[in-house]
């Protein structure tokens, strides 16, 4: 239960994010939260001394930055307590000879492993999951912190509907604050882009472009992140990630009650049950304030459920092997 004293807590100057996993996705969010001036950053890391140099570096910036927030770096969970948003992006990256079910079963390690400690300290937070495969990594965070699930929400879909939206900009050559983009689904190659409800000044791109050139662009969001991971070559994307979550949190901190795609636990919404997929939500300081069912096609339909199939198969892998005492 949220009360009026946390509410007034996460929308003042006291707020606190505490983010576990201070790599490319971890650092790059703890410096996004702090330049806006959204909330006082714990960041946590198992590497010691990482999170520390990263917050001491980010502190000796502030003077430059005109702000007045601070970071913490930390291996110690006691420094994350009494946060307002818990953000979980500790885990693997896939390496070569590691198949997607060796860095499910990693990931489903650390993730349960992190959110355990963390609710400990924090059990008011609403809890953010970033850390991949990431439809099944916040039903194992949610299932782990046993909060009603309007307090576990996942970030993707603002993700995946950020990258048509620059795809479908640059397409059509026109401001991308013009722009909106609506992807639902699990975070994977199922993702469901809905062109009808993508828009240009309010006109359907469905209206504006051909098919197939529609079908490139989709194709080219489901490929998103693979296409950086390639670009890359070692680690994947990070600063529209970090941006994506730092979205999701202004919303949650500031009660902005915005509309986004999340990663959000459903209950018989859109026919499917006990699942955390992509679908629009309203973000609010409670969490998700309320899930929001868009009409679909049946074919539509169809998509998000073959989705949300191949999430629930990842999701009983996973908690078969947590089951068995996996990684312990
Ligand atoms: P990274 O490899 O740069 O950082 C991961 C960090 O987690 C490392 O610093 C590592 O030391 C830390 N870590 C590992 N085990 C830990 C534990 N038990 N406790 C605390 N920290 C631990 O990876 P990056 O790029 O920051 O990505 C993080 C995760 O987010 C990955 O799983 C990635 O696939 C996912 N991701 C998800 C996105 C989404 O749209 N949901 C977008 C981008 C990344
Ligand atoms: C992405 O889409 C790796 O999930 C991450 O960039």
């Amino acid at each position: 239960m949220t009360t009026a004293a946390q509410k007034e807590k996460a929308c003042s100057r006291h707020a606190k994010v505490s983010i576990i996993g201070a790599g490319n996705v971890g650092k790059t969010l703890a410096q996004r939260i702090i330049e806006k001036d959204l909330a006082d950053v714990c960041l946590l890391d198992i590497v010691e001394g990482l999170p520390q140099g990263i917050a001491l570096d980010l502190m000796e910036a502030r003077p430059l930055e005109y702000h007045s927030r601070s970071v913490v770096g930390t291996n110690d969970y006691k420094d994350t307590a009494d946060s307002d948003i818990v953000v979980i992006t500790a885990g693997v990256a896939r390496k070569p000879g590691m198949s997607r079910e060796d860095l499910l079963k990693t990931n489903a390690q650390i993730v349960t492993t992190a959110a355990k400690k963390a609710i400990e300290y924090s059990p008011n937070a609403v809890f953010l999951v970033v850390t991949n495969p990431l439809d099944v990594m916040t039903y194992l965070v949610w299932k782990t912190v046993e909060l009603s699930p309007e307090k576990v929400v996942g970030m993707a879909g603002v993700l995946d509907s950020a990258r048509l939206q620059t795809f479908i900009a640059l397409e059509l050559k026109v401001a991308v604050s013009d722009v909106y983009a609506l992807v639902l689904g699990g975070h994977g190659d199922l993702m469901l882009p809905i062109p009808r409800y993508c828009t240009v000044a309010g006109v359907p791109i469905t209206e504006l472009m051909p098919k197939q050139t529609i079908e490139n662009l989709i194709q080219r969001t489901r490929d998103g992140g693979a296409e950086i991971v390639r670009l890359l070559k070692t680690g994947s994307a990070y600063y529209a990630p970090a941006s994506s979550a730092c979205y999701m949190i202004k919303s949650i901190l500031l009660d902005e009650s915005r509309i986004l795609p999340a990663a959000v636990y459903l209950d018989g919404q859109y026919d499917l049950k006990d699942i955390y997929i992509g679908v629009p939500c309203r973000l609010g300081y409670r969490g998700v304030e309320t899930i929001i069912e868009i009409a679909l096609t049946e074919e539509e339909k169809e998509a998000l459920h073959a989705s949300a199939r191949a999430v629930r198969a990842n999701i009983d892998i996973a908690l078969e092997y947590l089951a068995q005492g996996g990684g312990s």
